[in-house]
């Protein structure tokens, strides 16, 4: 089990789990589209740790980014991702209670 560190939240990867998979299984908020590191559209800022790839991911990746959905992850890291913004149910009881 891996520690991961985001920006709201701190949680273990589970057995055989992308970090991607993770993130989303956690509520984060992190775009995908291919999940298999070719489009970039994934990659997260590496605050602490280090990651590896099987293959060499195509997509362009800069500086301390890295891709949650193809990266293995095997040291506990932390990564600038915020934890999904939750929108109000506008039928809560408590809504305009001043109190
Ligand atoms: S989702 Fe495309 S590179 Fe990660």
């Amino acid at each position: 089990m891996t520690l991961i560190t985001t920006r709201d939240k701190i949680f273990e990867l589970q057995e055989g789990e992308t970090l991607l998979e993770g993130l989303e299984r956690t509520g984060h908020d992190v775009e995908y589209q291919c999940r298999s590191g070719y489009c970039g559209s994934c990659r997260v800022k590496l605050l602490s740790g280090k990651v590896a790839y099987h293959d060499l991911p195509l997509a362009f990746i800069g500086p301390n980014e890295i891709l949650p959905c193809c990266c293995r992850v095997t040291e506990p890291i932390e990564i600038d991702c915020n934890a999904r913004m939750q929108a109000r149910d506008l039928f809560e009881n408590d809504l305009f209670d001043e109190s």
